[in-house]
């Protein structure tokens, strides 16, 4: 038998020629990587299913190509106020302007990433949606919009997309091969190491101390964290995800305010693990910010007539109680209380992770990562407010306590791959926390290209955040130049920005020799100032015209010579 299985002609394709595999093109945007991950694995499926896929992120993606394109994936997150991430800014606005072709038919679908808390949620993956069915796309899957949370609807867009192209090509090819469906599991299995979003590793706290000086306004922490035994691997430019635990004081407070006890059994996930309220609040519910579907969820459990009307209230008014109070707030403000507890949870999110820009270079601090966290505390309508992570690592992550992390890679913020290649890093406050991996990895690969740093803070005598450390960059080489902006030191406010116009004439040279510019910060109100800045000192020292300074600008993105990590 063996023989003659052995004989037996091997099995013939299709006797029949079958038609050429049809090609999707998958096209990603996102500032943190996640939307390049599901990507891939919308890419790897399709793949399996015997799909030709050209997979790129958007700025990689020739506009003129579009006409081509057979098939199109889109996966986007957006952006603070409802903006695209920085890497889909121009291929959002080609399809937007009167250049984007006539699709006439073409198969679209789109995944849109975002957070309900925003008021411009999935805002740009709405955007591009709408627009591609305007230029005559036709949608072969229905959009989906992802909370923060977004494992398990990416997981079933990726498996409708791919029921929907198998039938596609069923139609044309007969049968098309079957795959197995993508989970939330499988579609988060990390490939360099068991550990990952879904699966953080237990990370021991080395150190924790406060950056600033006695006297400061300001708490910043610089943490260092043993990655010793996790297999995570991080690159500069890479961010560490932390799961954060609620402030105690803010879980009791719940509790009591509710009348619950807190020892009740409830589910912590859909797979019918349960542990005490108490614990699921700490480690487990989002309990510091509200959005509107929780709210609506609410009033969905308890007839309130009070928490009605302010759903039914205007926009700004209802945006205006969302933005500035929490879950205790909003149990206070309706009286709430009288909600099993089971009922309440199941309509929380999840604790999301937050995200730090890491400070040190795994090539000089081997199996350690560092960050660079500001402490949020501020007070609002009587009452101590906490940023959940920066005060749990300020107040209760001493050295030897353990954090849930793993690492979230950033392909949008690299080092150049030419060390010779200058750079220009601005970065103030705790944006500083990239530079000091760069020139740690600089250092460590004896990298000669030049180098400049703008940095501020409030105050040069207690604000300098790893002071120490640029100088002696700046004594051994590894750092070129350095201009810092005190702002609180003078009577007039100065800032990154005014020293980078003080210096344009050098700054504009630099650019001339291809220095690349890295951006990290503030979003709204730095990023923002330093882009126009830029944007000046290329009409200043350069002679464009405001139109071509912007211009350069896009050209800069689009070459990666202009790289931000702003938030
Ligand atoms: P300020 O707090 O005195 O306004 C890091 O937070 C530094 O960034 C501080 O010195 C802060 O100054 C400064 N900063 C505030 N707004 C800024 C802006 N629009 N551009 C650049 N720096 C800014």
């Amino acid at each position: 038998p063996i023989a003659a299985a052995a004989n037996a002609p091997a099995a013939s394709p299709v006797s029949t020629a079958p038609a050429a595999p049809k090609e999707v093109t998958v096209l990603y945007g996102s500032q943190t990587g996640n939307c390049g991950a599901l990507a891939k694995k919308v890419t790897k499926r399709l793949q399996d299913q015997g799909f030709e896929v050209k997979l790129s992120s958007m700025s990689d993606f020739k506009p003129n190509g579009l006409k081509k394109v057979e098939n199109l994936l889109i996966l986007v997150s957006t952006h603070g106020e409802g903006d695209p991430p920085d890497n889909a800014i121009s291929f959002y606005e080609f399809l937007h302007s009167k250049r984007a072709p006539q699709l006439e038919g073409m198969p679209f679908s789109v995944l849109a990433l975002g957070d309900t808390s925003y008021e411009f949620f999935c805002q740009t993956g709405k955007d591009f949606d709408k627009r591609l069915e305007e230029l005559g796309g036709k949608r072969l899957v229905p959009r989906v919009d992802c909370d923060v949370d977004f494992d398990e609807p990416a997981a079933e867009w990726i498996n409708s997309v791919a029921s929907a192209f198998a039938e596609l090509a069923g139609a044309r090819a007969g049968a098309a091969p079957q795959a197995v469906p993508v989970t939330a599991d499988t579609l988060l299995a990390s490939v360099e190491s068991e550990y990952s979003r879904t699966n953080p590793f237990q990370a021991e706290v080395l150190e924790n101390i406060n950056l600033n000086g006695r006297g400061s306004d300001r708490e910043t922490r610089h943490l260092e964290i043993s990655l010793e035994g996790s297999n995570l691997e991080y690159e500069p430019g890479d961010s560490l995800g932390i799961y954060p635990e609620n402030h105690p004081r803010l879980v009791d407070e719940l509790i009591e305010a509710m009348g619950w006890s807190g020892e009740e059994s409830v589910p912590v996930n859909k797979n019918g693990d349960e542990t005490t309220l108490r614990e699921a609040l700490l480690r487990h519910y989002e309990i510091t910010v509200l959005t509107k579907p929780l709210l609506e969820k609410t009033a969905a459990l308890i007839s309130n007539v009070a928490l009605n009307e302010l759903l039914a209230s205007g926009h700004d008014e209802l945006r205006a109680y969302i933005e500035e109070r929490d879950l205790l707030d909003l149990v206070q403000d309706y009286s709430l209380k009288g909600i099993p507890a089971r009922e309440f949870v199941a309509i929380l999110r999840k604790i999301p992770a937050r995200l730090y820009s890491i400070a040190s270079s795994l090539k000089a601090s081997p199996d350690e990562v560092h960050v660079t966290v500001r402490t949020v505390r501020y007070e609002n309508r009587g009452r101590e407010r906490y940023g959940v992570c920066s005060v749990q690592l300020a107040e209760r992550s001493e050295p030897g306590s353990a954090l849930p992390v793993y690492i979230q890679h950033n392909p949008n913020f690299k080092l150049p791959q030419n060390p010779d290649t200058p750079i220009i890093m601005i970065g103030p406050g705790t944006g500083v926390a990239p530079f000091r991996a760069f020139l740690s990895e600089r250092e460590e690969t004896g990298a000669e290209g030049k180098s400049w740093l703008f940095y501020g803070d409030q105050h040069f005598a207690t604000d300098f955040l790893y002071q120490i450390e640029w100088q002696r960059w700046l004594k051994d080489g590894v750092l070129t130049r350095m201009d810092v902006a005190f702002s609180r030191d003078s009577d007039q406010k100065v800032y990154v920005q005014h020293r980078m116009l003080e210096k344009s004439r050098e700054l504009y040279q630099w650019l001339q020799e291809g220095a690349v510019v890295y951006v990290c910060g503030d979003e709204k109100r730095m990023a923002h100032d330093v882009h126009s800045t830029l944007i000046t000192i290329l009409e200043q020292e350069g002679g464009l015209s405001p139109e071509e300074a912007a211009e350069y600008m896009i050209r800069m993105q689009q070459e990666k010579r202009y790289q931000r990590d702003v938030y």
